[in-house]
């Protein structure tokens, strides 16, 4: 009896048979749910001012502070990739506690920015919104004792918004987490005659220690405290989803979540919700952390790269920023 019942639960066939349409590599394809473009891919470029100037970024590898020059050069080069943007940011010669050279239009972002617009490139051009670059205290916003003025921080990030746009900005990208920051924008955007600029809001940023290579590059690491006080707690998704609509209803054209990796709950709950086109930032400490285990030999690069990028279009990212976009191009360009 013992023996019968084992010879029979051996032999049941089982009733579903998913491993059917994993035979091989055709059937693989054909039921493939998510797949990467590189339309859908946007290379942050970091810019400073001169001319052939180039210094490697130790934090990220393969990237370097770029003279407008060059990064005309670069966008090029991601434009023939079949890239779909880049998204600038600047490093200023000086800095002061306002962070006023970020609206300075001989800074390396309106430089750069009009230099692409020259080049007529097929490529959407976005630059970053912010003052940690362009501030001596490395926060995003003004400070009012050891305090950052929210209020008094808008005008100074629209101001900037309108020079980018002056310059050819295609897309302005709000990152500084001060409320109201998406309206401010808008309407000094449209008043200055800016309707058409869009705007791609970081809506729900979470205060994570995944931007530290990022702040190497950029030299905006806070000189005191932390940006606790306007970057979302990473425990908190129903406030990022709240973060999500207010910037919604303040006239952002694109909705972004970062760090992406650590996010993808939030984007699959955004996908539903918002009838926007969403986009996740594949933040430096994420690069970072797959280059790293990749020099050791611990993990296949291409591979990890190209699961997680996968994994974050697949939670409900339309576009992605990263660091690997033209690695990633040229990948897709062998086998898609
Ligand atoms: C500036 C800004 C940051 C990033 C994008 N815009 C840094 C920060 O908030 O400290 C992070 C990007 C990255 O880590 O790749 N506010
Ligand atoms: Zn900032």
């Amino acid at each position: 009896m013992r023996e019968a019942l084992r010879t029979r639960s051996v032999t049941t066939p089982a009733a579903d048979r998913p491993r059917r349409l994993r035979a091989n590599p055709a059937l693989r394809s054909l039921v493939r749910e998510t797949w990467l473009n590189p339309a859908q891919l946007v290379a942050p470029i970091f810019v400073v001012s001169g001319r052939r100037r180039r210094e490697e970024i130790s934090s990220l590898k393969g990237h370097s502070r770029m003279s407008p020059d060059l990064a005309v050069a670069e966008a090029e080069r991601l434009a023939g990739l079949g890239v779909g943007g880049i998204l600038l940011f600047g490093i200023p010669d000086s800095k002061d506690a306002r962070g006023e050279t970020a609206a300075d239009e001989s800074g390396p972002v309106p430089e750069t920015l009009r230099r692409l617009t020259a080049a007529k490139l097929p490529l959407a051009l976005a630059a970053d919104v912010c003052l940690c670059e362009y501030t001596t205290h490395g926060h995003c916003g003004v400070l009012e004792g050891d305090r950052i003025d929210n209020d008094a921080t808008l005008p100074l990030l629209a101001e900037a918004a309108i020079v980018y746009a002056e310059s050819g900005a295609d897309i302005v990208a709000p990152s500084a987490m001060m409320d109201g920051q998406v309206a401010a924008l808008r309407s000094g955007l449209d008043v200055a005659g800016f309707a058409e600029t869009a705007i791609i809001a970081y809506a729900s940023k979470h205060a994570s220690v995944l931007y530290g290579p990022f702040r190497e590059a950029a030299g905006s690491t806070p000189s005191f405290g932390d940006r606790k006080s306007y970057q979302m707690d990473p425990a908190n998704g129903r406030e990022a989803m709240r973060e999500l609509t207010l910037d919604a209803r303040e006239g952002a054209d694109i909705l972004m979540v970062k760090p992406a990796i650590t996010s993808l709950d939030l984007l699959a709950r955004a996908r539903d919700r918002f009838d926007m086109p969403l986009a996740a930032y594949q933040v430096s400490g994420e690069a970072a952390m797959i280059e790293a285990a990749a020099e050791r030999g611990w993990i296949d690069r291409r591979g990890a790269v190209l699961e997680a990028l996968t994994s974050i279009a697949r939670a409900g990212a339309h576009i992605i920023v990263t660091y690997f976009a033209a690695d990633v191009a040229a990948w897709l360009k062998e086998t898609p």
